[in-house]
């Protein structure tokens, strides 16, 4: 039983993570923060293939918040900063799917102030 327990808890926090793994989220969003960048980046999948997009922002204000959403239906995608990022004027992401010949389709938020 409480070998059968453990699995569960297991198997739930691996879940959560593949789940969680999609999004990116970095820092907060507060009041006074500005919209810098909102656009989707999408690609359809590949027979075959992976999938992937860079987005590269740079503006004047400083990074306080980054948010990539995974819209995909089955939540495939993975995002990362590949340079800059929070309080720099410059963020990099990498956007990619997991599976093979699955689409990519993000939302990607940037803020700052
Ligand atoms: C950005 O952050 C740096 C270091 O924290 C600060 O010196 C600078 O004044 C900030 N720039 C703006 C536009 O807020
Ligand atoms: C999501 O996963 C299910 C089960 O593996 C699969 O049948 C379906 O085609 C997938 N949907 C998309 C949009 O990839
Ligand atoms: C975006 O940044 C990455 C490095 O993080 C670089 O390899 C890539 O060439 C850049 N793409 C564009 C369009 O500037």
């Amino acid at each position: 039983m409480a070998k059968y327990l453990v699995a569960c808890v297991f198997a739930a926090v691996v879940l959560f993570g593949l789940i969680q793994a999609s999004d990116l989220i970095l820092g907060n969003i507060v009041s006074g923060d500005r919209i810098l960048y909102s656009q989707v980046a999408s690609a359809p999948g590949i027979p075959g293939g992976l999938v992937s997009r860079a987005v590269n922002y740079t503006g004047v204000y400083n990074i306080t918040a980054i948010r990539a959403y995974d819209r995909t239906f089955n939540r495939t995608g993975q995002a990362h900063v590949t340079g800059g990022g929070l309080y720099q004027r410059y963020v990099n992401l990498a956007l990619q799917t997991r599976f093979i010949g699955s689409p990519l389709d993000y939302l990607v938020e940037i803020y700052g102030r």
